[in-house]
């Protein structure tokens, strides 16, 4: 290896590569192990993926560059060389002065010639002299950044240099996923979950190549989102969560935030009001939105079911209107999810007006109206997407309407539901879904559903049982690892063993991201060579 104190002898060097063969211009890299691509840490497994011998030293004579005039690649690449410097501490230059010093390069290119075409598609090409990722959008560089983020070796080469070299295994990968719609959903209502921690779970769902994040923002226990003409939705319903503790909500300048936080990771964030059950917190802030003839009180259980809007009200819709016409106004996403689950004491001829009465609403302010799959029993159009839960019939319903469907059945992509019944949180009146069963499945022919109907998939995380984001960590890893690859891999790639040693090579990430995973017994979790500690300390 070549020692960068004797800065002549790298000038002659590079005067002698100059002049000599490619071959010998990659003598430097040659010293690196032949590295299999294929079985390193990527999750989603790519489409595509050959390998070659060698790598690609990745070091502070790395730059990044990327065109300045392609719209959004800047970014990407900036955040490539944020999350370079959380891994390895370099400070890599993006579109900085060529230095004489300067070995690889890593450069972010905008093509329009990909082997796909989807908006989300990439390929990436690593040789021992460069890193090059082309695709048409930043969606797709950004997804490529995460494939590269995880092929850098997780610890620095042992090497001769002084300076410590991160490898890169070299090879091409062709990549795009197979659904359009890869999400997670977080039930911020049942117990409340601050800006940091849901920012926390974005940087892991993008990392996984995910791309929605749905927030159910209101419940029985607790209404979460600042509504501006509405102000007691939040002073009085958002003071509560279940078990008793002081709930909490967003101003809108927070959800600004959020939803900015998520743009940057190229994320949606569809926004949940659930109506017209599940409306508890909202008919105390406002008394005169009840419609199961009780007098509405504060509540802090665990019960569904017991609440309803009056649907027959007029003031109902306009109060429905202003929520609607607020949130949207902050969502730059095309949808807005209306809920419509369990809404056990709205008679259903209620149930029926009060869905297609809110899916005009929707529709007026802009939106593409999503709710749970009992919404496909109302007279709604075909563009409104039904989430299957729980209900084949609602499905065949939505189906019969030629409305799209996302994925999460209950049984199969809840991610509260337990492991097995030694699991400290989450409840397990679906199913017990350990790590092996989350994976196991078929969401593209899940009870005959077709495929062309499926948006995509979404695991949603119910937070009736637990309460902060060590406990959220606990539910959703590794499962959500594995609902990332089941919406981006097709079928044909996918396979349980394979996937085990993936996962397994999670760990040193997951532990460097302070991520609190249930450690499940079926993977043989690789733990780091080096602590974070050591390597920080190079
Ligand atoms: C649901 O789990 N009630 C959608």
């Amino acid at each position: 290896m070549i020692s960068h104190l004797n800065r002549s002898f790298v000038l002659l060097l590079g005067i002698i590569l100059i002049l000599s063969c490619e071959k010998e211009k990659n003598k430097r890299v040659l010293q690196f192990p032949k590295t299999d691509l294929a079985a390193q840490n990527m999750i989603p497994k790519p489409l595509k993926v050959i390998t070659t011998e060698g790598g690609f030293a990745l070091d502070q004579f790395t730059a990044i560059h990327t065109s300045e005039t392609a719209t959004g690649f800047i970014d990407v690449a900036g955040f490539l060389a944020e999350k370079i410097q959380a891994k390895t501490k370099l400070d890599l230059s993006v579109n900085g002065t060529p230095s004489e010093n300067q070995e690889g390069v890593i450069y972010i290119h905008r093509s329009d010639s990909l082997e796909h075409d989807a908006p989300e598609a990439y390929q990436l090409y690593v040789t021992p002299d460069s890193v090059i990722l082309n695709s048409n959008t930043p969606e797709g560089a950004f997804r490529g950044v995460q494939t590269l983020r995880q092929i850098i070796s997780e610890v620095p080469n042992d090497t001769l240099a002084e300076y410590p070299v991160w490898t890169i295994p070299t090879g091409k990968i062709v990549d795009s996923p197979s659904f359009e719609y890869r999400g997670s959903m977080l039930d911020v209502a049942r117990h409340f979950f601050s800006v940091e921690d849901v920012k926390k779970y974005i940087d892991l769902l993008a990392y996984y190549k995910y791309n929605v994040l749905h927030l159910h923002l209101s419940d029985d226990q607790g209404w979460r989102i600042e509504i501006k003409s509405w102000p007691k939705l939040t002073e009085v319903g958002g003071s509560t969560e279940v078990g008793g503790e002081a709930g909490g909500f967003y101003t809108q300048e927070d959800y600004k935030d959020l939803v900015a936080y998520a743009a940057k990771h190229h994320i949606t964030i569809v926004p949940e009001i659930d109506m017209p059950g599940h409306t508890n917190a909202a008919s105390v802030s406002y008394p005169f939105l009840n419609g199961n003839g009780k007098t509405p009180e504060l509540y802090e259980g665990m019960r569904v079911g017991f609440s309803t809007f009056d649907t027959r009200k007029d003031t109902v819709y306009a109060f429905i209107d202003d929520v609607v016409g607020e949130i949207a106004a902050l969502s730059p996403g095309p949808y807005f999810h209306i809920g419509g689950d369990e809404s056990h004491v709205t008679k259903k001829s209620d149930y029926i007006h009060f869905v297609e009465k809110v899916e005009k609403i929707v529709q007026k302010h802009g939106k593409r109206m999503i709710g749970w799959d009992e919404i496909a029993t109302a007279g709604i159009d075909s563009t409104a997407i039904s989430q299957f839960w729980a209900s084949k019939e609602n499905a065949q319903l939505a189906l019969d309407k030629g409305m799209k469907i996302i994925m999460s059945p209950a049984k199969k992509a809840y991610l509260d539901m337990q492991y097995d019944t030694l699991s400290k949180h989450g409840l397990h009146w679906a199913a017990y879904i350990p790590t092996d069963s989350a994976y196991i499945w078929t969401p593209e022919e899940y009870e005959g559903i077709p495929m062309e109907h499926i948006l995509g998939l979404e695991a949603p995380l119910w937070s009736e049982t637990i309460s902060n984001i060590d406990e959220l960590e606990y539910l959703a890893f590794p499962r959500a690892i594995g609902y990332a690859e089941l919406s981006w891999t097709p079928k044909e790639n996918r396979d349980w063993e394979n996937y085990k040693v993936r996962l397994a090579n999670q760990a040193p990430f997951l532990d460097r991201m302070n991520v609190k995973y249930y450690p499940s017994p079926l993977i043989d979790w690789k733990k780091s060579k080096f602590t974070y500690e050591e390597i920080k300390k190079d």
